[in-house]
């Protein structure tokens, strides 16, 4: 088999995005544009990958190396097109990094659907031999370059600005993907002229230039547009990040994951699912997410970098964000709705928690319950404590945060501040209002508040009325 070298450019400016961001950043299913064309051309065992870059190109290229970084993969080469004189002008910045005896794959960094299988096929067409150009068939093929036949095959490839009015009615367009072997490329790219209505250097001029030679150049027309559509506006972003939802959506219902309503569902990263799990509506996954067999997740949840455990379920409105840390959800769990985990919460099985409770960097054992407006920050919950409406912990003390160590069958009363660095012995009550100082002894009932007062017959001030003096 040939080796495979992948070029994707990236040098263009993206005008209509009107955008300070370099168009290859802009986010579809949280992911760069240009991550996606380069996960898929990883996926396919290149070689190599160069990507060109012009515009941005200290930003798309620090991104797109902190992006391989962090998932330890191989940083790509880049070759910097400056000016941008036009698509072959932009492949022949990255000859000197494409050895010799390869095929190369041509990309763009603003088409992001196109999938692993259609570019197989295309290299396959191509076997180190021929010209290889994707195409299809477009309803409105305004703008684009026509793939003109005639005799046995394609002749030449005829750009939209440069074509007269009898090319201008044919359907077929150049994709922007071609395959060809580096040595035929190399001498067809040696060869270009700027000759044309742009001024520019067309890297689809390589075609006249086979068909002079004598190479074979085949085509492949693929039936299925939104791989090859390219992102040019906001509006085309929003139309490729809906169809892209909708094929994952699909994906996961065939894995048997049961989802509400597959258009108001938006995965940001991954997302996998066990057996007879269930979505509700307006749910966004981000980042890492994995959601255990028999899970359930209702109506307007996020969940982020967090994996939720066997028959746990997620009630409405609730936000999880485990960042880097994580957030850990255990078995049968119930959470929210209202509820906010934040990273380092690790909830044991069975573990409740209810509306307007925040957990941070803490872990709650077995069975804990924290139902009601409550915070624990920087605490260690032993099993079955129960943790009262409106207590919180008192973890930073404007400089350093402080652990809780609250130990197993606590039971926390309402409205207690829990000042840390500060242990509640086990088995212990802490009485509703505390402000809890110091360590507590287990099995006792500790109560920090001021005592109550009694004063009989109290008269309460009167308003001072009219006339009065
Ligand atoms: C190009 C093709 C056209 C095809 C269309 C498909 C040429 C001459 N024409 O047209 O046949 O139908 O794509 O979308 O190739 N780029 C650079 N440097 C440059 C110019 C462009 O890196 O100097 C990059 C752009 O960032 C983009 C890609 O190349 O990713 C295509 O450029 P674009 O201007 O969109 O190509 P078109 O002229 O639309
Ligand atoms: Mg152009």
């Amino acid at each position: 088999m040939t080796a495979l070298d992948v070029v994707v450019m990236a040098a263009g400016k993206g005008t209509r995005m009107k955008s300070r961001l370099p168009k290859v950043l802009h986010r579809l299913a949280g992911r760069a544009l240009i991550q996606h064309v380069i996960e898929t051309a990883a996926g396919l065992q290149a070689r190599r990958i160069v990507v060109i870059t012009g515009h941005g190109a200290e930003q798309v290229e620090s991104a797109l190396a902190a992006s391989a970084q962090a998932a330890g993969a191989a940083v790509p080469a880049f070759a910097r097109q400056e000016p941008q004189l036009g698509t072959g002008h932009a492949v022949q910045q990255a000859v000197p990094l494409l050895p010799d005896d390869g095929i190369t794959l041509i990309l763009n960094g603003d088409v992001p659907l196109i999938e692993a299988p259609t570019l197989r096929e295309l290299v396959q067409l191509c076997g180190g031999e021929k010209l290889a150009l994707l195409t299809v068939d477009m309803p409105d093929p305004t703008g684009y370059g026509r793939i003109v036949r005639g005799g046995t095959g394609v002749r030449a490839i005829v750009e939209h600005k440069d074509a007269d009015e009898k090319q201008r009615q044919i359907r077929e367009v150049y994709t922007g993907v071609m395959a060809v072997p580096t040595t035929l490329l190399k001498a067809w790219l040696g060869r270009l002229t700027n000759d044309n209505v742009q001024g520019e250097y067309y890297l689809t001029d390589i075609v006249k230039l086979a068909v002079a030679d004598g190479a074979e150049v085949a085509a492949v027309e693929i039936s299925d547009r939104i791989q090859v559509d390219g992102v040019n506006s906001p509006v085309q972003l929003a139309e490729l990040e809906r169809a892209w939802q909708m094929r994952n959506a699909r994906s996961l219902m065939e894995q048997g994951v049961r989802i509400a309503d597959p258009a108001r569902f938006d995965v940001r990263g991954r997302l996998q699912c066990g057996q007879d799990v269930e979505i509700d509506v307006n749910c966004v996954f981000e980042g890492n997410v994995s959601l255990a067999d028999r899970v359930r997740i209702g109506a307007n949840c996020v969940v982020a970098n967090a994996s939720i455990g066997a028959g746990a379920v997620i009630h409405p409105f609730t936000h999880i964000d485990g960042e880097k840390a994580g957030v850990k959800v255990g078995e049968g769990a119930l959470i929210g709705p209202f509820a906010r985990l934040r990273p380092g919460a690790d909830l044991g099985a069975e573990v409740h928690i209810g509306n307007f409770v925040e957990v941070k960097n803490s872990t709650l054992a077995r069975g804990a319950k924290a139902n009601h407006l409550a915070y624990l920050g920087d605490a260690q919950v032993g099993e079955r404590v129960n943790y009262g409406a409106g207590s919180i912990t008192a973890n930073y003390d404007g400089a350093n945060k402080h652990r809780t160590v609250i130990e197993a069958d606590v039971h926390v009363g309402s409205n207690c501040v829990l000042v840390a660095p500060v242990t509640i012995g086990a088995g212990g009550t802490v009485g509703a209002g505390s402000v809890i100082t110091k360590d507590t002894q287990p099995q006792a009932l500790s109560i920090a508040r001021g005592k109550q007062v009694g004063i009989a017959n109290w008269q309460r001030p009167k308003k001072a009325g009219p006339g009065r003096s």
